[in-house]
């Protein structure tokens, strides 16, 4: 097969200031409209009821472009435009700490609508996606074919806490991009990584690493099924005691900074006003924006790397 070339960074880089400000403008109103007709959400949404909110579709679509993922930004920077060369940006941190050679097959366990894998994908990665959200894994068949990748990336639905789909050994590398945030049971998810990745294989996540404890996240972490995120700091110990070395993480906090200030200035007053009816809890999205920027040593982002060894 030909290594595919990367060629939607100049489209995607055209998108201009004024896209995101109307896209944003529109996704207020939507989430107004949304509150006005849904009713109290006081229970824990299944991870596929919180992506299936109508909140939640426009908000990725029109803001992300239905990347789901936090953008990479030198440090210091203010503003987080263009967002798209910041997806870029933190997939090609996510390839480079996988460090594996082109032809490699690698697992991207959560993989929404197949924007990571495409980035691999174009670095001559062979990609085994899965997600567990139906509407994910339609659009991210349609967009991997859109874009001619279906040779090197192969879409199933799945959950990632039952690989058994895939036998033993049989992947170079395993990435985990913002979706095992959502593990009920993450000492069984990372059991399946390491049985499914080969003698050797490396295990990278980019994740939000929250204090769980935290009280005022807690709203944002139950209603965006992140009720069961580790205790800060535990990753280190659960990875290790599933058996796996070299360990490595790096703090990227500052450096997605850009994007949450955004959300966090953008849903400040409809959030404020939303809390003052006690509505707040119908616009997730808009309170874990607010919530999480206003709160933001309450958490961090980090980039985790393991290697199964020989
Ligand atoms: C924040 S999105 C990230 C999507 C993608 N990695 C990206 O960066 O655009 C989290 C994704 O993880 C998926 N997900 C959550 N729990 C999962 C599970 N147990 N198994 C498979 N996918 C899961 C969700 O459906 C969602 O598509």
């Amino acid at each position: 097969m030909t290594q595919p070339q990367s060629t939607i960074s100049k489209k995607s880089g055209s998108i201009s200031l004024r896209h995101y400000v109307a896209g944003s403008i529109v996704t207020l109103l939507a989430l107004l409209i949304g509150v006005a007709l849904s009713s109290r959400n006081t229970h824990a949404p299944s991870v596929q009821e919180y992506y299936s909110l109508m909140e939640s579709r426009i908000g990725y679509w029109l803001i992300l472009g239905n990347t789901r993922h936090c953008g990479l930004y030198p440090k210091g920077q203010l503003l987080p435009f263009p967002i798209s060369k910041a997806h870029r940006a933190m997939e090609k941190k996510l390839h480079a700490r996988l460090s594996l050679p082109a032809g490699s097959r690698v697992l991207d366990a959560g993989a929404g609508s197949g924007h990571v894998a495409m980035y691999m994908a174009r670095q001559g990665i062979r990609v085994q996606a899965i997600d567990i959200t139906p509407h994910h894994i339609v659009d991210a068949r349609r967009t991997v074919e859109k874009n001619g990748l279906g040779d090197w990336i192969q879409v199933a639905e799945g959950d990632y806490h039952d690989l058994s789909a895939f036998s033993d050994s049989s992947f170079d590398g395993i990435y985990t991009m913002e979706t095992f945030v959502h593990a009920d049971d993450p000492k069984k998810a990372l059991a399946e990584f390491w049985r499914v990745l080969k003698p050797g294989g490396v295990l990278v996540m980019h994740e939000g690493d929250f204090n769980r404890d935290s009280e005022k996240l807690r709203d944002v972490l139950r209603l965006s099924h992140c009720g069961n995120t580790l205790r800060e700091g535990q990753y280190r110990e659960l990875i290790t005691k599933t058996g796996f070395v070299d360990y490595d993480l790096e703090d990227l906090s500052d450096q997605v900074l850009p994007l949450w200030r955004f959300f966090g200035v953008l849903g400040y007053i409809p959030y404020k006003v939303l809390r003052v009816f006690g509505l707040q809890d119908r616009a997730i999205n808009v309170m874990a924006g607010v919530e999480t920027w206003l709160n933001w040593k309450d958490g961090r982002y980090i980039s985790v790397r393991a290697v199964k060894p020989q």
